[in-house]
């Protein structure tokens, strides 16, 4: 981050007034420069109502045990009236998937997919991830500067995501264009424009029926597109929420893992007392990556909408209100987790943290990532005495997806 951009552009978090706080300006994320306001919110004003902001009023929720219990409470608090982000649903082009549902439809769908993460898939999955991994971590450079999030954080994740859906290989870059259009309206703080989000977002969708008709009329495969389509769950469902499911899918499991890979590798930068840790103990991997999704917190908020009045912290949240609740904040709590701002890879009960959700809506690709996350770091140990940070990242320029755009590094041969 510079300190400099972020100090001249935004104003001090801790003599402005309370109420003139909004935590969801992306600028504010595309400068790392929100950690202060969310500080003082935590610790003066937990449940806050910002009256005014570019995406209308609403409600900050910045606590770790807050946040679960409006996790917990669906029917104040529900996923389908207004959507799971800050951002209001175009309602002429309204996609729809199960993370915008409430139950019963969304435990219904969740279940017909749910079967792609579950171990037995996972073990199946994780030697051709590593092969993959390995593959990619061989062909790049020795001693030069190049950008981690290009060559190794995007393409890894879109070889996966390729695998899950069993999508023309060659044509992989595609998923993360597609992705990377679907979060980056300029509605939501982004710089893409509208038309050009939905015109690659329907190329998606046509693309994807192609891909659905071939599947129909094969035997039921381990595919998620194969799934979906002899399911009688979701075999029926209309394009706007097939392409929902799938943006669903193509998102959940692309930005998050991504910037958890590029996040890693900036961290222990960082925190060279942890990276010496992991030399010396590579035991440490599966709690580090768990750390590491802490650390990031790669989606940055989910927001609800109540359904009724609804009293938190004596604050009277209204019918019809939107909720946010910053995991990015939750996941600095001091009274949920000790010294949160350090990064310690052998932290006790790493995965205690929010990053994930909680509740019904809880990451369904959670063992997935870590999975994925935890064989790219032992093939990247093998091969590298340092994976060197070379310079700041440029940070993605929003208050929902929570990353780098570019993260120059230098490679150091394992001796
Ligand atoms: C580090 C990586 C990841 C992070 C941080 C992450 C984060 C999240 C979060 C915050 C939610 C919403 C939770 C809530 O509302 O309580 C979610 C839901 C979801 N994620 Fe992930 N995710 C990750 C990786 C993945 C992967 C690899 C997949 C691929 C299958 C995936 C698929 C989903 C799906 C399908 C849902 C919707 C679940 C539901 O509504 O029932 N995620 N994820």
């Amino acid at each position: 981050m510079s300190e400099a951009i972020s100090e001249s552009v935004f104003p001090d978090p801790a003599s402005m007034p309370l109420e003139d706080i909004d935590v969801s300006n992306a600028m504010l994320f595309k400068h790392d420069a929100f950690w202060p306001y969310f500080e003082r919110l935590r610790n003066e004003d937990p449940v806050h109502y910002c009256k005014a902001s570019a995406f209308g009023p609403y409600w900050s929720i910045t606590k770790f045990n807050d946040i679960m219990e409006i996790e917990k409470n669906h029917e104040v608090f529900s996923s389908e009236v207004g959507g799971i982000t800050i951002t209001e649903r175009q309602t002429d082009f309204k996609t729809s998937s199960f993370i915008q549902m409430d139950p019963p439809k969304h435990d219904i769908q969740r279940k017909t997919v749910t079967g792609v993460v579950a171990p037995s898939n996972l073990s199946l999955l994780e030697p051709i991830i590593r092969e993959r991994a390995g593959k990619i971590l061989d062909e790049l450079p020795i001693g030069e500067t190049f950008d981690w999030v290009d060559r190794v954080s995007i393409e890894l994740t879109t070889q996966m995501l390729a695998t899950l859906f069993d999508f023309p290989f060659e044509d992989r870059r595609k998923l993360t264009y597609w992705s990377d259009m679907a979060t980056s309206s300029v509605l939501s703080g982004g710089t893409t424009p509208e038309e050009k989000r939905r015109e690659a977002l329907l190329e998606c969708l046509e693309v994807f029926t192609g891909l659905w008709n071939e599947r129909i009329n094969q035997p039921p495969g381990n595919d998620l597109i194969s799934m979906m389509a002899h399911s009688k769950n979701t075999q029926n469902m209309d394009p706007m929420e097939y392409l929902g499911n799938l943006i669903l899918l193509i998102v959940g499991g692309n930005d998050t893992t991504r910037n958890s890979l590029s996040g890693g590798v900036y961290f222990l930068n960082k925190n060279p007392a942890e990276y010496a840790k992991l030399r010396a103990n590579q035991d440490l991997i599966p709690g580090m990556v768990s750390e590491i999704i802490r650390y990031q917190t790669p989606l940055a908020h989910m927001r609800r909408t109540a359904t009724q009045d609804y009293v938190l912290r004596g604050k009277h949240i209204k019918k019809g209100d939107k909720v946010i609740m910053w995991y990015v904040s939750a996941n600095r709590d001091e009274d949920v987790i000790d010294n949160p701002n350090a990064f310690l890879i052998d932290r006790d009960r790493s995965r205690h943290h929010m990053s994930f959700g909680f509740g019904l809506h809880r990451c369904m690709g959670n063992r997935l990532a870590e999975m994925q996350l935890r064989t790219v770091w032992e093939e990247i140990m093998k091969r590298f005495e340092f994976v060197e940070l070379m310079g700041e990242p440029e940070r993605v320029q929003s208050s929902f997806v929570k990353g780098y755009e570019t993260l120059p590094v230098r490679l150091h041969a394992r001796k």
